[in-house]
């Protein structure tokens, strides 16, 4: 098999993302009409009644998928929504691991803090990806060893590089929790021993876009256990090629198995895991 290419990856990833994003806004629109609607009938629950599925999460991964295969038949395919879970055989060595949208709550709810995540991985590490930000029209993206950069309509593209933030005392640092209760008072616990010690703590409620922002030095770091292949594959590289440290679990590991994600700026980085050690919380949780 040869060697593909990540920038032509990365750019496919871009396009692909930023097409899905645009279907997201305008069905947004569509489906939820007014504020005080949360479009009753389009909603079903998934792991727990606290954890929504949209007709437009679903409808966005069949735009994704349909597109990608269209592109580059014979890729592989994981997404969060349509597939099972479960990674498609590749002929090609490339798999796209994919969140149609991540922060679906804040989609809801109408807080404007939701993502399209697309990855490309090469025997389970990502090479390429995209994260677009739907309400702002942001792309983010990188491609491994080529940098992380951030395009917008008002400024162009630009480089991104992660804060020079040196303590774990000066740093913000974002979390978020899952959506089963028993997991959630372990979350509960770590936030309550890390606020005291930290700048301040942030829950955005799109994990893909946390890591965008640790890259763009809008955040110092990104502590998270539970988190699913594709909440972190594409941020967790743009986060790397930005220069954060990344520790994330294996692309075969599930949110049940709880494991620790955690991206951060170098010096917060170092000075955060001592603390989750000490703690116990560089393990899995319940
Ligand atoms: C969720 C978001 C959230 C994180 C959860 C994820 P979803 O993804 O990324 O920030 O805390 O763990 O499940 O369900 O909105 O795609
Ligand atoms: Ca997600
Ligand atoms: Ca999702």
């Amino acid at each position: 098999m040869s060697v593909p290419d990540y920038a032509l990856l990365r750019d496919l990833a871009c396009d692909v993302a930023t097409s899905a994003a645009e279907m997201i806004r305008r069905r947004r629109a569509e489906v939820f009409a007014s504020s005080d609607d949360r479009g009753e009938g389009s909603v079903r629950s998934k792991t727990s009644e606290t954890d929504p599925v949209t007709v437009v999460d679903v409808e966005s991964e069949t735009l994704i998928r349909e597109s990608l295969a269209r592109l580059r038949p014979g890729d592989g395919f994981l997404g969060e929504e349509a597939t099972g879970n479960t990674e498609g055989t590749s002929e090609t060595g490339v798999v796209w691991v994919v969140d149609p949208i991540d922060g679906t709550v804040n989609f809801l709810y109408g807080v404007p803090a939701y993502a399209v995540s697309i990855a490309a991985q090469v025997d389970g590490r990502t090479v390429a990806g995209a994260v677009v930000d739907v309400p702002q029209g942001w792309v983010y993206s990188a491609a491994r060893g080529q940098g992380a950069t951030v395009q917008r309509a008002d400024q162009g593209t630009r480089e991104l590089r992660v804060s020079a933030t040196e303590s774990l005392g000066m740093a913000l640092v974002s979390t978020g929790f899952g959506y089963k209760a028993e997991r959630r008072i372990a979350q509960a616990r770590l936030a309550g021993t890390l606020l005291p010690i930290v700048r301040d703590l942030r829950r955005i409620g799109a994990a893909a876009l946390d890591l965008c922002l640790v890259a763009a030095g809008g955040l110092d770091a990104h502590v998270e256990h539970g988190l699913n292949p594709w909440d972190f594959a594409a941020g967790s590289l743009i986060a790397e090629e930005a220069g954060a440290l990344v520790r994330i679990p294996p692309t075969s590991a599930r949110s049940d198995q709880g494991e620790l994600v955690l991206v951060a700026t170098p010096k917060v980085y170092h000075e955060l895991a001592s603390v989750l050690e000490e703690l116990g919380f560089l393990e899995s949780i319940a």
